[in-house]
């Protein structure tokens, strides 16, 4: 493990709870740090800095009869059209926060900030470019994101990617997309990252922002109901098919990524192809325990085949 000792002695899994726009708030995150897994949540998730500011709080009052749960990780969307930036980095800053995950851009606006803070910085990329640039600019560790992941996805082969990335990169590494089992959660360990990423997992639970026709559409879906698109957001994202279906004919072009869109779009309902993975909704605790069970059992069957 490459990841800070303090950092990883929090952990029960080797795990991050991905933030999730409409999905992940304040329940969802301290319900995975109490867990042991680290949580997070896009900064944008809360409509002003003000409410922000109220989650920040309610997290740490949640977490402070808690003092070996896992970190919280803010997600900052670092986008020049983020008018909100300088405002959620202050805030963030304010509360003390000890890692900050950035997404849809290079995190240099915010890296020297953070880490004067003490703060670490993970930056999500999709390509080797994206991840040279963000180490260039000062990232701690590197999201990859590959193809069938919820949300903005990459379409980069995950075994490919992690192995490309280990081969010149020593620091922090997780791997993002299609993981919502203990199985695939080993799986990414074994490729040489040190956490798994896992959104859709967690998009229909108790704790979670998703409103109950996308909780049960994701119940229902398997990949096959996965549709890839640019035209809702501007960037290539998977979404729903139920939910597609019911729009009119989306409009916005490949490229055009605004962040305005992007915290208007609560509304939207995405999901990755580990949606095959989700068959009832039940609380994150519950999520937890059962991937903590099938990566127990993965690691016993790994035994047994190396012992063949
Ligand atoms: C509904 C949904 C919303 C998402 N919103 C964001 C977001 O606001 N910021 C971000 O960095 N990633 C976002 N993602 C991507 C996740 O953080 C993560 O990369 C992805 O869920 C991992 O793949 P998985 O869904 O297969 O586990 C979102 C994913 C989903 C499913």
């Amino acid at each position: 493990m490459t990841l800070p000792a303090d950092l990883a002695a929090r952990l029960s899994l080797p795990l991050i709870a991905a933030p999730m726009t409409g999905v992940s708030g304040p329940d969802l995150v301290a319900a995975t740090c109490r867990n042991g897994v680290i949580g997070s949540f896009p900064t944008h998730n809360a409509a002003t800095v003000e409410l922000l500011d109220e989650w920040l709080a309610q997290i740490g009052a949640a977490l402070s009869e808690h003092p070996d749960a896992a970190p919280v990780a803010p997600n900052l969307v670092v986008h020049r059209t983020n008018q909100r930036l300088t405002a959620d980095l202050d805030r963030l800053i304010a509360h003390g926060v000890e890692l900050v995950i950035t997404s849809v851009g290079s995190p240099e606006p915010v890296v020297d900030r953070l880490h004067g803070a003490g703060c670490l910085v993970f930056a999500d990329v999709a390509t080797l470019r994206h991840a040279e640039r963000a180490l260039e600019a000062g990232a701690d560790g590197l999201v990859l994101l590959t193809a069938g992941a919820g949300g903005q996805t990459g379409s980069a082969n995950p075994f490919a990617f992690a192995r490309a990335v280990r081969e010149h990169f020593t620091g922090p590494l997780m791997l993002a997309g299609g993981i919502s089992d203990g199985h695939a959660l080993l799986a990414a360990e074994a490729l040489g990252v040190d956490l798994a990423y896992m959104g859709t997992g967690f998009i229909a639970t108790t704790e979670s922002l998703a409103p109950e026709d996308y909780r049960a559409a994701v119940v229902a879906s398997s990949l096959d109901d996965v549709r890839q698109t640019a035209q809702v957001g501007g960037l290539p994202a998977n979404l729903l098919a139920q939910w597609l279906e019911s729009q009119l004919a989306p409009t916005v072009s490949a490229g055009d990524f605004q962040a305005e869109r992007l915290m208007n779009g609560r509304t939207v309902w995405s999901a990755g192809h580990s949606v095959s993975g989700v068959h009832y909704v039940c609380s994150a605790t519950e999520v937890i325990e059962r991937v903590r069970l099938q990566y127990r059992d993965a690691r016993n069957q790994l035994l047994e085949i190396s012992c063949r």
